[in-house]
């Protein structure tokens, strides 16, 4: 289906996204899906980009989806630039957008959670009470309501990738899920919606989780397989960031998420650490050189 800088249509409600995207659906065009809160910014418009190539059709759902923010955390103030994001999402092809409220999502009287188990509760999910079942609560609502072909997912979220995988694949969901790789900045800080609340200098320290993940990289590519030393590699670089507070540094397998006691080529190092009110994570897949 040809996508042009005007053809975006926009749609709020359930229903009338399920038959935007029949229609497209009856013409025989298979279906790609991003999923997004909105913010938009150069990592998303690359998951459009890879939706693009993997399908005909691009739907896009931007919803700030409160069931994955805790009581303390930034659901009041996530940037929610509407018409801009309507306007770059028509830019980069997207068909449909899908911007549903939270009362149309989740109506009164609702019982029902996906929960993401033990694997939803270590890591960012020890943080974040709950995110996760949040995160996959959503996310199951919106592959039921788009029915995509195949779903495009950041890797940057890696945790939140391999979750939605594994409900997937559990619960039997009819579709592909692709993660695509992680865009920085030059300096290679990853993109994220939440780098808009960083002062200058925040901004510059935020660099430590880069260069602890690319330190960890090097140390693997020069032949260190043991993941508690690599670990220590990467915590080390934030003992000179005095205002970096790191919550986790480590070494993990991207699809379990347990810990490597030997990294091997494709182990994961995962970060999360705060810098001032931000909350930062990033990854990096060991022996790869796409997120180098
Ligand atoms: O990564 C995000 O933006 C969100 O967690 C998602 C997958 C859109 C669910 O709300």
């Amino acid at each position: 289906m040809p996508s042009t800088a005007t053809s975006v249509q926009r749609v709020s409600r359930i229903a009338d996204a399920r038959a935007a995207i029949a229609k497209v659906r009856a013409d025989g065009a298979r279906i790609g899906f991003v999923p997004t809160m909105g913010a938009l910014h150069r990592g998303h418009l690359s998951l459009v980009d890879r939706a693009r190539r993997e399908s005909d059709a691009v739907v896009m759902s931007i919803f700030v989806n409160p069931l994955q923010f805790g009581p303390t955390e930034d659901f009041g103030r996530y940037p929610r630039p509407l018409e801009e994001d309507a306007r770059l999402a028509s830019e980069v092809g997207v068909d449909i957008l899908f911007t549903p409220s939270s009362d149309e999502m989740y109506r009164d009287g609702r019982a029902t959670i996906v929960s993401a188990g033990p694997r939803g509760e270590v890591w960012e999910g020890a943080v974040r009470p709950g995110h996760f079942d949040g995160v996959l609560t959503v996310v199951a609502k919106l592959f039921n309501i788009v029915q995509p072909d195949v779903a495009i997912l950041g890797r940057k979220d890696l945790q939140q990738a391999s979750l939605i995988q594994a409900m997937a694949r559990d619960l039997d969901f009819d579709l592909t899920i692709v993660v695509a790789p992680t865009i920085r900045e030059g300096d290679g800080l990853a993109l994220s919606s939440r780098n808009a609340y960083f002062s200058k200098s925040e901004r510059g320290d935020a660099l430590v989780l880069i260069r602890a993940l690319r330190a960890v990289a090097a140390a693997f590519g020069a032949g260190e397989r043991d993941g508690r030393r690599l670990e220590d590699i990467g915590r080390q670089r934030f003992a000179d960031v005095r205002r970096a507070s790191l919550d986790y540094f480590a070494v993990v397998n991207p699809m379990t998420l347990e810990p490597e006691p030997r990294a091997e080529r494709g182990s994961a190092a995962i970060v999360a650490a705060r810098l001032g009110a931000t909350r930062l994570i990033d990854n990096i897949i060991l022996g790869e050189n796409d997120q180098d």
